[in-house]
């Protein structure tokens, strides 16, 4: 998920590389290092920043024409100096570079044991570069036809480089899944993740393709193979854009970038767990819990700010498919409320920096009382990480944009993979019920990124409405707490008061508010309390109040009655969230783009509140 950068040519490769990593420090990891080819191929690593890895260079021969380079965002094994990228091959002739996540690494670690090798890391990458030594042995082939023949047994996603000290004149590259683009210089080559390291050197680029392999040779013409060993001509680009925008992956804000990531993000934090085949769900983080699970008497769940929200639904999802009762706290609340915990309770942290002092005060208060503490947080060996007793990783990547976005998408998939797990094993749903839903979870990318498509009409609103002063937003069951998201999220970056609100408590209430200037945002999608829901759209109408509404396509009612509609798919009603909040993340970010707001770092917040 994060940085590469990799060099060979004439010139000497460290102040490449080492510049390289640091253009790709906006994307936020934990661990760099390096391999360079001189007498020997060296790796040198450490964890913490790049200039944590040029402390420990300095005394170091590093001198060399070939290298690689890389920033790790853990997703296998803790953040520490061992599972920092490079790797080396068992024989240390060969060394690699990888972002994304090899989904079936655990077999093929089983399997590389079994032939009798011993692994350094806990990462899935480490596995990579010893199949391909293996494979490399066992046929007599050169790296780069070992690394096409090893890549046909990987599922999951990678951009990958290696570099050989016995084939020192070249860099083998692949990708699928996560992206690499390669540089063409005068007789080198650079390679990375992204253009921006690129950028200072050549403007001529080839983007790698899905499964296709690359040879690249100082002084000879680049080769291009498909992992199925069909050779491609490289199609060679130029790059006309400016480096802020390649950042960002040529979004104008990290925050859009990232709730263009969604269907990824939701991907990667089911890829590995989710078994369509098999029909089932495995989490391998906390299989020493899952019987504890099934025979909870009750679920506690502590967080803050979004990760609340997602815990919210995490309440409705583990009631419905696992009949188990939940409670969902603010972390703040729980810990000075002297409240009742026993050691038999389970309690649910949920934290995308891992970092939040309020859910670790929480954590270690119920901790104290025995209970036991399953976390799920989107930064690898994060604080939270290391207090809960187990956990889930999303997989959503690292989040710049101080708004919350792609972690909660993840927050909520996780979750959604936990109740399925334990429902499925207690069975308090049936297998046809439990098949159902993992086959519509699997569908959800898919529908997210034909959510994100629609554009044009989200501007149209936001322009309409930017200038109001107050929202409120709407829903019920599950799309209670989208609601609540969705006037978080307005609120966060457009600074408008937003107000979420269970949809029937509003007449308790709220409902005084209501006049011709009130934009009333609803999520109504056609499951559930659909009916109810209408008849609420319907106080608001009675009262002038400008309705947005968020439908399921094909809706007739509630179209006759909102001003503005948003069409999402039709998906299962436990799913909705995963869909729902989409549209509403696009609104903000429209409506705060256009009043001027800094919508990444929105004024007074942090993006890891450490303190109480
Ligand atoms: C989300 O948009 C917020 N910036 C904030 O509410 C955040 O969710 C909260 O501070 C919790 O953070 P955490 O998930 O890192 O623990
Ligand atoms: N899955 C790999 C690891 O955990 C790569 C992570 C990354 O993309 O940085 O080491």
């Amino acid at each position: 998920m994060c940085g590469i950068v990799g060099y060979v040519g004439n010139k000497e490769a460290l102040p490449i590389l080492i510049k390289g990593l640091k253009r790709l420090e906006y994307r936020g990891y934990d661990s760099a290092g390096i391999a360079l080819i001189n007498g020997g191929l060296n790796v040198y690593k450490n964890k913490g920043k790049v200039a944590d890895l040029e402390a420990i260079l300095s005394e170091k021969d590093t001198s060399g024409d070939v290298g690689i380079a890389h920033t790790r965002w853990a997703t296998h094994g803790e953040p520490t100096a061992i599972n920092a990228h490079p790797h080396y091959s068992e024989s240390k002739d060969i060394a690699i570079i990888h972002n994304g996540i090899i989904e079936n690494y655990s077999s093929l670690k089983e399997e590389l044991i079994n032939r009798g090798y011993k692994f350094n890391s806990d990462t899935d990458t480490e596995v990579l570069v010893y199949l391909i030594e293996d494979i490399q042995k066992n046929e007599g082939v050169k790296l780069f036809e070992a690394t096409r023949i090893a890549l046909n047994q990987v599922i999951g996603a990678y951009a990958i480089v290696l570099i050989s000290s016995k084939e020192p004149d070249l860099l083998v590259a692949a990708r699928k899944g996560s992206p690499l683009v390669i540089g063409i210089g005068n007789n080198d080559y650079y390679i990375a993740s992204d253009a921006s390291p690129i950028i200072d050197y050549t403007r001529n680029v080839v983007y790698l393709k899905e499964e296709e392999v690359a040879l690249v040779r100082r002084n000879r013409e680049l080769q291009i193979k498909t992992i199925k060993n069909k050779v491609k001509t490289p199609y060679i680009q130029k790059l006309e854009i400016s480096l802020s925008t390649i950042e960002k992956g040529g979004f104008e804000h990290f925050m859009l970038k990232e709730i263009y990531e969604q269907p990824r993000s939701i991907r990667d934090s089911f890829r590995g767990r989710l078994n369509l085949e098999k029909g089932i769900v495995s989490l391998g983080g906390i299989i020493d819990y899952e019987q504890k699970l099934i025979n909870a008497k009750r679920i506690l769940i502590v967080a803050c700010g979004t990760s609340w929200h997602a815990g919210l639904v995490g309440e409705y999802l583990f009631e419905d498919l696992a009949r188990i009762p939940v409670e969902v706290e603010y972390a703040s609340e729980f810990r000075y409320r002297n409240p009742v915990i026993t050691e038999d309770d389970i309690v649910i942290a949920i934290s995308q920096s891992g970092e939040t002092a309020d859910t670790l005060a929480a954590i270690n208060l119920a901790k104290s009382k025995g209970a036991t503490i399953l976390g799920i947080c989107n930064v690898v060996g994060s604080s939270i990480a290391r207090a809960t007793h187990a956990g889930v990783y999303t997989h959503a990547g690292p989040e710049i944009g101080v708004a919350s976005t792609k972690a909660f998408t993840a927050q909520v998939t996780v979750l959604t993979l936990m109740a399925l797990a334990i429902a499925q094993k207690k069975g308090s749903i049936s297998q046809s019920r439990f098949q159902n839903l993992i086959y519509e979870l699997d569908a959800v990318p898919e529908k997210v990124e034909q959510t994100l498509q629609e554009s044009q009409q989200i501007v149209e609103i936001a322009e309409k409405l930017k200038d109001v002063r107050n929202f409120l937003y709407l829903g019920r069951g599950y799309n209670f707490p989208i609601a609540l998201e969705g006037a978080l999220k307005l609120k966060e970056i457009s600074y408008i008061h937003a107000e979420g609100y269970p949809a029937a408590e509003m007449k308790h209430g709220p409902i005084a508010l209501i006049d011709e200037l009130m934009p009333v945002v609803f999520i109504a999608t056609n499951k559930g309390t659909y009916e109810k829901v209408i008849s609420n759209i319907m106080e608001v109408k009675a009262r002038k109040g400008q309705i947005i509404a968020i439908v399921t396509e094909g809706d007739v009612a509630v179209k006759k009655l909102a001003k503005y509609i948003i069409e999402i798919p039709e998906c299962d009603e436990l799913l909705v969230p995963l869909l729902a909040i989409i549209p509403l993340q696009k609104l903000s970010y429209h409506i705060a783009a256009m009043r001027g707001c800094n919508v990444d770092q929105p004024r007074n917040l942090a993006k890891s509140v450490t303190v109480e």
